[in-house]
């Protein structure tokens, strides 16, 4: 029996795919373990979305390197959208075995069977990316997929379901259409058996997952399915209490009708995330992003016309090419505007392959790229602190996570309970002191404390 050590540095469909394979290696009876020491086979599930991303696995793997000197038998597998953008050239690292992209994860557990028996290095990835997946290998890949039934190392309680592969949107800025390749939505009948299974197996929170889910479309006989029906039909399962889905593209693809699920179906979370990326036109345009700042305003004021307490989250890019001051301003203007829950906030990377890094220099200087990014996350952490004042005195619905991982200062610190991080159905952290067997379960915390990001309160009895 093999140990393996598997960690996550991605997004949540990388946290997706470490949960499938997570799951295939438990079935063929592999064990897991939280220290490299006792591990034999480690496994690195990796992100290419900006540079230090990259940067992060990368230090990671010089630590194996010299771990494996005194152990070469160790086998060192990297997964995700770093193997697929590398390839042979991440091979050749001294401490790397097995090199394997998103598409080929249903071939990582023989591979690394294989790798065990004999040294050896192996590469997995997809040749030509863009072009369309071949029938047998989507089949093998959704095969896969279909076996996760929530055997992984995710929250208790909680599960990723993927509704669409992939990404078609080309962002001038980013790498994700080239590691994941063309987007394919996933059949509504095998995302509704997989839901049913997950809820079986006592999950109560699914979160649907595509780099642009509102675009989810499936036609199956003389039906075409959009994400309100994946809504709908999610909504049916008995067990699942909460129902999320990101990313939303601001784009009228089936807007109205998914604000109209969300008012209309009580167990879909009233919580929106949709990056806006820039409030400058010029700059959106220069990103391919197909919306101008009053665009994405007009999107908004819609969400919350049908759902007036909805939640917002966003995401900016600051430093792109070309980005003057003016530009920033418009982005600071357009998040005072929004008035996010909260916002992601990233320095822009240029990603080789993408047509910003090929037809543009990244000449705003890392020191304004550093400034603005402090600036507009200030900006954020005003609006967020005035929201998560509305709290204060109020009862919450949360689903409990676990133990807090940081220890947090609590007004009221109750001696005989841990920390617990909860969220409430519009994705506000809340964190309470309680009874560590409440992980996974829905309580009422009423809210004594608030912070920018951060919810603080007592359990109710
Ligand atoms: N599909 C999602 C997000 C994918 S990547 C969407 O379209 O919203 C997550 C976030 O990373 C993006 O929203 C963007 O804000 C950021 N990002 C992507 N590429 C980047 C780059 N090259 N430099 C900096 N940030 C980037
Ligand atoms: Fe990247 Fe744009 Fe696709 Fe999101 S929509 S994954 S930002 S190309
Ligand atoms: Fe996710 Fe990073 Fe890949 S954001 S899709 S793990 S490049």
């Amino acid at each position: 029996m093999k140990t393996v050590y598997i960690r996550s540095f991605g997004c949540q469909m990388n946290k997706l795919d470490t949960a499938l394979v997570t799951g295939a290696l438990k079935n063929a009876n592999f064990t897991f373990t939280d220290s490299l020491d006792s591990a034999s086979v480690v496994i690195i599930n990796t992100c290419s979305v900006r540079e230090h991303a990259e940067e992060k696995v990368l230090s990671h793997l010089g630590h194996l390197k010299h771990i494996k000197q005194s152990r070469p038998e160790l086998v060192v597998g990297i997964i995700g959208c770093m193997a697929q953008r590398l390839g042979n050239s991440l091979l050749e690292h001294p401490a790397v075995d097995i090199v394997c992209g998103p598409a080929q994860l249903h071939h990582l557990t023989a591979l690394i069977i294989e790798a065990l028996q004999e040294k050896k290095k192996l590469l997995s990835i997809t040749e030509k990316i863009r072009l369309p997946i071949r029938d047998e290998e989507s089949q093998r890949l959704e095969e896969f997929e279909c076996l996760y039934d929530s055997d992984d190392n995710l929250l208790p309680a909680q599960a990723f379901v993927r509704v669409m592969h992939g990404c078609d949107n080309f962002c001038s800025y980013c790498i994700v259409p080239y590691v994941r390749g063309p987007q394919i939505s996933r059949p509504p009948n095998l995302i509704i058996d997989q839901v049913k299974r997950l809820a079986d197996n006592d999950v109560k929170q699914i979160t649907l997952l595509g780099q642009r889910v509102n675009a989810y479309k499936y036609t199956q006989g003389d039906k075409t399915y959009c994400l309100a029906d994946i809504l709908e039909m999610a909504s049916a399962v008995n067990g699942i209490e909460w129902i999320k889905f990101v990313t939303s593209y601001p784009a009228d693809d089936y807007f109205d009708e998914i604000c109209k699920a969300v008012a209309n179906l009580p167990k879909v979370c009233h919580y929106l995330h949709m990056p806006a990326q820039s409030g400058s036109d010029r700059i959106l345009k220069a990103m391919n992003r197909h919306y101008t700042a009053a665009q994405y305003l007009d999107l908004l004021n819609r969400a919350r016309t049908y759902v007036p307490d909805i939640a917002v989250a966003g995401d900016f890019i600051v430093g792109f090419p070309d980005e003057t001051n003016e530009d920033f301003r418009a982005s600071v203007n357009l998040v005072r505007q929004a008035r996010y829950k909260n916002c992601f906030i990233f320095k822009y990377s240029p990603r080789p392959g993408t047509t910003a890094q090929n037809r543009l220099s990244d000449n705003v200087p890392m020191e304004i790229k550093q400034q603005r990014n402090i600036e507009l996350l200030k900006v954020q952490e005003a609006i967020s602190d005035e929201l998560s004042k509305n709290f204060l005195g109020k009862t919450v619905t949360v689903l409990v996570e676990g133990l807090s991982k940081k220890p947090h200062l609590n007004t009221k610190n109750s001696e005989s309970y841990p920390q617990l991080t909860a969220r409430t159905a519009a994705d506000w952290i809340v964190v309470f002191n309680g009874p560590q067997t409440l992980a996974g379960s829905f309580t009422h915390v009423k809210i004594t404390k608030t912070s920018p990001l951060t919810l603080f309160g007592e359990m109710c009895a």
